[in-house]
């Protein structure tokens, strides 16, 4: 399992060093959720602020945008080079196109499902992205409770991959935590984000228990 864990559950005040020690503890991906007060009712990093963990993180950044305008944002967080960027299907009306401009930038396209999000609306896009994030919280705050039923559509969007013969990594965002990591690991997900259950221990060792 590879872990990104989200620094929206650092301590803003000490941004870099948090960054440093994150990457140190065996980060794969510094997991940035840029929220805008719109899509989501909680407003956080803005591209100076993002800058600022780019120029000190030794792991590639993971940009998750909760945001109304995506283009825009895809546009301002570009210049940065994170490894992805991933934007919320519900709030796009052309993600194939909006797909297609973040791989123009060099930057691997990804899709982000809500919980009410079945993994069929993904199906025609597979061969446009590389990740496909599903939420198990409802976006907006980090330290929620997991949603259980992400699990089976895990498993879904798994069978639907492998049926398409696409190599998306399915990412898996909120209340991760060591428990709940067994059961997404069975059901074939990649990657797990974790806020709250990583920043709250010791960074290493939360780390390590979710690499299973
Ligand atoms: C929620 C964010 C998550 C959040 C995860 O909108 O997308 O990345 O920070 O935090 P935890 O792991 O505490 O649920
Ligand atoms: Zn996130």
């Amino acid at each position: 399992m590879l872990v990104a864990p989200s620094m929206l559950s650092c301590d803003f005040g000490k941004l870099e060093q948090e960054t440093i020690d994150i990457c140190k503890a065996g980060a794969d991906l510094i997991h940035i959720d840029v929220m805008d007060g719109h899509f989501v009712p909680n407003l956080t990093f803005g591209p100076a602020v993002v800058q600022s963990i780019s120029k000190v993180a030794t792991k590639p950044l993971d940009v998750h945008l909760m945001v109304e305008n995506n283009t825009f944002f895809v546009d301002i967080f570009a210049p940065l080079k994170p490894r992805y960027i991933s934007f919320h299907i519900e709030e796009e009306k052309h993600p194939h196109r909006l797909l297609q401009k973040i791989r123009d930038y060099g930057i691997k396209p990804a899709i982000v499902l809500n919980p009410s999000t079945p993994p069929e609306s993904v199906e025609y896009l597979l061969d446009n992205l590389d990740m496909v994030l599903l939420m198990s919280v409802n976006p907006g705050f980090g330290g929620q409770k997991f949603i259980p039923s992400v699990i089976e559509k895990a498993q879904r969007l798994k069978d639907l991959l492998e049926k398409k013969g696409s190599n998306a990594l399915i990412e898996i965002d909120g209340g991760v935590n060591n428990e709940n990591v067994i059961e997404l690991k069975e059901a074939g997900v990649d990657v797990v984000v974790a806020g709250s259950y990583v920043f709250k221990r010791d960074y290493k060792k939360a780390i390590q228990s979710l690499k299973v």
